[in-house]
């Protein structure tokens, strides 16, 4: 649905009255328009800690980009990024950061890898204190580290939990220009694996994730990926297609090249249908929690696909009440739609071996399962749930070389939250740091770079696509 609050304080006299007012004034996000490989436009600041091991990574996936990787000339680590681009065969362009330079940056990539103790965090302001008041709206951020069980010492593990407070503070700071903050910690030896996440996060698919952590590990070697279609023959699995978040993850998965399998309910086969004919894709009509339900989805995939390599578990509801006025059935209806229908189906897949290898499962929690929201006590507990089950899965699908991950979206534009009441809804949509709600094409992208084949090393993650709300962590 539109933000007519947003239209009004984008428009040229709008916002002048809205700034005069100090109201916030969110700026029209840069999202992905079509399949597209190119990831990034426009000049990317690249910097590192000193003894930092990504930079060869980083600039080897940014030279796949057509942006312009440029260095700090004053930093020490300046003639680090000079050969490490060298190497990826890319030019790098010094500049000065100085406060009468005009220079204008999209993107800015720090790699923190190489701080080693607390002492050392000063690296943080260094590269980025000159350069934060220097970026485009719709700019993304990226800093790089070490997971807390890989460090050497107690110092080291210290200094790298404190990027997360780093990131997550920045975020607040830069969001009113539309502009992104992640924090990637690092496997050691990883390098191939970095491509797909450092991707999402520099490209306009992660328009409504920010101030979001994630954990890129080893995994195993993929054989070469169209970019622009990275699920090119790939059959996925959508439940919950026929409308909303479930029709935009169908339409974006189709977008990036796969066969897509749209499942809803009986009740909705007709909007069903509809999406599914203009993906090219195909139908099943089933309730996921019947009892026979995980048997005929796994027969469909079956016969008409030998297999499925993507399952995005999106089907859900909401049954609101506050817990002593809540009757059992709306308590059991929402946890076995949320929750325990998608293990049940997942059981089936994987007990006949029908998710194939460098399989994906993709899971749709919600911001109430981080955070707990009133009234909705049974919501949470699915999907709070649903966390504890990619987390607890991802070890073991690990073994099968498949990937579970799952993302929690925040206030989405839906007819969900369309039917929120009006002052409620606005809070809801404001209280970001991107002050505006999110679409579901947004949930639809942190879905697809979970999906991708290349997201080999991404496994047990939960990203919010929140434009990093106010509310929980
Ligand atoms: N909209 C938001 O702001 C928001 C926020 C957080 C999480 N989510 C989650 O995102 C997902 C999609 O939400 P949405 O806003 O698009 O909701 P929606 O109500 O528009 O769509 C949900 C779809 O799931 C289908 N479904 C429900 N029960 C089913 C069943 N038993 N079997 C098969 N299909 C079934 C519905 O028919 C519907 O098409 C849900 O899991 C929801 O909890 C949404």
């Amino acid at each position: 649905m539109s933000d007519r609050y947003q239209k009004i304080a984008t428009s040229p006299m709008g916002k002048s009255l809205f700034s005069a007012l100090g109201l916030p004034t969110p700026v029209t996000l840069d999202r992905q328009a079509k399949a597209e490989g190119d990831f990034l436009h426009g000049k990317v600041l690249v910097g590192a800690a000193s003894g930092s091991t990504l930079l060869g990574a980083v600039t080897r996936i940014l030279a796949n980009s057509s942006a312009e990787i440029c260095c700090q000339a004053s930093a020490a680590t300046a003639s680090d990024v000079v050969t490490a681009a060298e190497k990826a065969g890319k030019k790098t362009t010094q500049v000065s950061t100085g406060k009468e330079d005009s220079t204008r940056f999209k993107a800015l990539v720090f790699d923190a890898t190489g701080i080693s103790s607390t002492a050392e965090l000063r690296a943080l302001h260094d590269f980025f204190s000159p350069v934060v008041k220097k970026m485009e709206n719709s700019g993304r951020i990226v800093v790089l580290g070490t997971p807390m069980a890989e460090c050497d010492s107690v110092s080291q593990a210290a200094a790298m939990r404190s990027l997360e407070g780093f990131t997550r503070s920045l975020g607040k700071e830069v969001g009113k220009k539309g502009t992104t903050v992640q924090l990637v910690y690092v496997s050691k030896g990883v390098d191939a694996e970095l491509d797909s996440p450092l991707r999402f996060c520099l490209s306009p698919r992660s328009a409504y994730v920010s101030a979001q952590v994630l954990q890129v590990g080893t995994g195993k070697e993929n054989d070469g990926i169209d970019w622009s279609r990275p699920l090119d023959g790939k059959v996925v699995l959508v439940t919950g297609a026929s409308r909303g978040i479930g029709e935009a993850i169908a339409e974006v998965m189709a977008r990036d090249g796969a066969k897509v399998v749209c499942l809803d309910v009986p009740q909705a086969a007709a909007g069903l249908e509809k999406v599914a004919t203009r993906i090219g894709g195909s139908v099943i009509a089933v309730d996921i929690t019947a009892a026979d339900a995980p048997k005929a989805i796994a027969d469909a995939l079956e016969q008409e696909f030998g297999g499925v390599d993507v399952v995005v578990h999106n089907a859900g509801v909401t049954r609101d009440k506050t817990l002593g006025n809540m009757k059992a059935d709306w308590w059991d209806m929402v946890i076995d739609i949320n929750l325990s229908s998608e293990e049940r189906i997942n059981d089936e897949l994987l007990a006949r071996n029908l998710l194939r290898d460098n399989g994906r499962i993709v899971c749709v929690s919600s911001m109430s399962g981080i955070a707990g929201n009133f009234g909705q006590t049974n919501y949470a507990v699915s999907k709070a749930g649903v966390i504890g089950y990619v987390q607890a899965m991802a070890a073991p699908l690990a073994e099968k070389n498949i990937t579970i991950n799952a993302v929690a979206p925040g206030f989405i534009e839906t007819q969900m939250t369309a039917a929120i009441p009006l002052m409620t809804r606005e809070v809801g949509r404001r209280m970001n740091s991107l002050s505006q709600g999110g679409q579901p094409q947004d949930v639809a992208e942190a879905i697809a770079f979970f999906a991708s084949p290349a997201s080999v090393g991404v496994n047990g993650n939960v990203i919010r696509v929140c434009g990093q709300s106010l509310l929980g962590a």
